[in-house]
């Protein structure tokens, strides 16, 4: 594997990820070698990112094919059914996870697939599809936010929304590596994402090794920032967008899209057409998932909290479509009117 690709399949029927709890430290991968074990490293951050849990559950799905010791088609549905609905429980606010499941899901349901072989084949191709259309997605937005962005920009960037969070490449981050790569002399201000410190430890991983130059700021700082240095841009990723331009994204993001109005600068958000929920008709109906308070209390063994206290702990937090200048997908920029103009691109009017 390149040293960023989040996941892969290997022939033998593995599906092998790159531990992101463990970076930058640490290059360990792990394998599964069913779907219960692959939903619980959706559940536990082993992957993460809403394109790369999409990859997962598909894989995760192309491995209970792979495995599986059902003498017929029916049999080997079944399990598919049940392996679609663990995973489909793994984590409950990114889109991908449910929009892969259910590009599978259809597939599976294809009446011609009349044999355990045929399902087998038929799985693990759409699964390797959707991995693979998601690099070309990233690049094409990447490609795509390229007149956003001046030939010198310092730009704020929330989470890890790069070749981790995706199979490869990056969304937002992505934007930042493109643009780094197409010559443009950028400074990405890159927030250190509290609690489980995606920026800090994965974004800033990432963009070293790019050569991209950055710093790590604290979530606190980015209005200092845009006060005191001259920020030209936010760009975000997002685990899903409804349908009425409102985005969920990593906890914070909403904080920076409001200081970013404040002060006058851009705010945008990477989104690839699978993140896009027309399902989905206002953010306030978006689940966000509370995640254990033990991610709030304490930094890697230590405690830094006084034993028991309450705490809240929303993973993701909604962005109202009024502080977005727009979202760049892999078809193009869409701009406010958002419920009218993502209908428009997601071919809904
Ligand atoms: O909890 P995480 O690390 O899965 O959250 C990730 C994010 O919020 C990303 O910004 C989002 O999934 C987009 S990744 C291209």
């Amino acid at each position: 594997m390149n040293a960023f690709r989040s996941i892969e399949f290997l022939d033998e029927g593995i599906v092998r990820m790159l531990d992101q709890r463990k970076l930058p430290h640490e290059t360990v991968y792990n394998d599964y070698e069913n779907y219960t074990e692959v939903a619980q490293a959706i559940t536990d951050m082993v992957i993460r990112g809403a394109p790369a849990i999409g990859a997962a559950a598909a894989y995760g799905m192309a491995l209970t094919a792979h495995r599986s010791k059902a003498t017929d088609a029916e049999s080997l549905r079944a399990e598919l059914a049940t392996a679609s609905d663990v995973l489909a429980a793994s984590r409950p606010t990114a889109v991908n996870l449910f929009w892969a499941l259910d590009r599978m899901n259809k597939g599976i349901a294809n009446s011609s697939l009349d044999s355990v072989s045929a399902l087998q084949k038929a799985t693990l191709t759409e699964a390797h599809a959707i991995a693979e259309e998601d690099v070309a997605i990233n690049k094409a937005i990447g490609m795509n936010a390229l007149s956003l962005i001046p030939d010198k920009a310092t730009i704020i960037h929330h989470c890890n929304t790069g070749s981790l969070a995706t199979v490869d490449y990056g969304t937002a981050l992505g934007v930042i590596r493109t643009a780094h790569e197409q010559g443009k002399e950028i400074l990405a201000l890159l927030d250190e994402t509290r609690p489980r410190l995606q920026g800090g430890r994965l974004s800033a991983y990432e963009l070293k090794e790019q050569g991209v130059p950055f710093k790590v700021i604290v979530d606190g700082a980015s209005g200092h920032f845009m006060r005191t240095l001259g920020v030209d841009l936010c760009v975000v990723g997002t685990d899903r967008v409804a349908a009425n331009g409102d985005v969920a994204n990593k906890i914070g993001t909403y904080n920076l899209a409001v200081v970013a109005h404040e002060n006058g600068v851009p705010f945008y958000v990477a989104a690839p057409t699978t993140t896009i929920d027309m399902a989905t008709k206002h953010g306030d109906d978006i689940e966000i998932e509370e995640r254990p308070a033990t991610e709030v209390t304490t930094v890697g063994n230590w405690q830094i909290t006084p034993d028991g206290v309450d705490v809240g702990n929303p993973a993701f937090d909604v962005t109202p479509a009024k502080y977005i200048t727009a979202i760049i997908t892999e078809k193009g920029l869409v701009y406010p009117p958002f419920e009218e103009n993502l209908a428009k691109l997601m071919g809904k009017e």
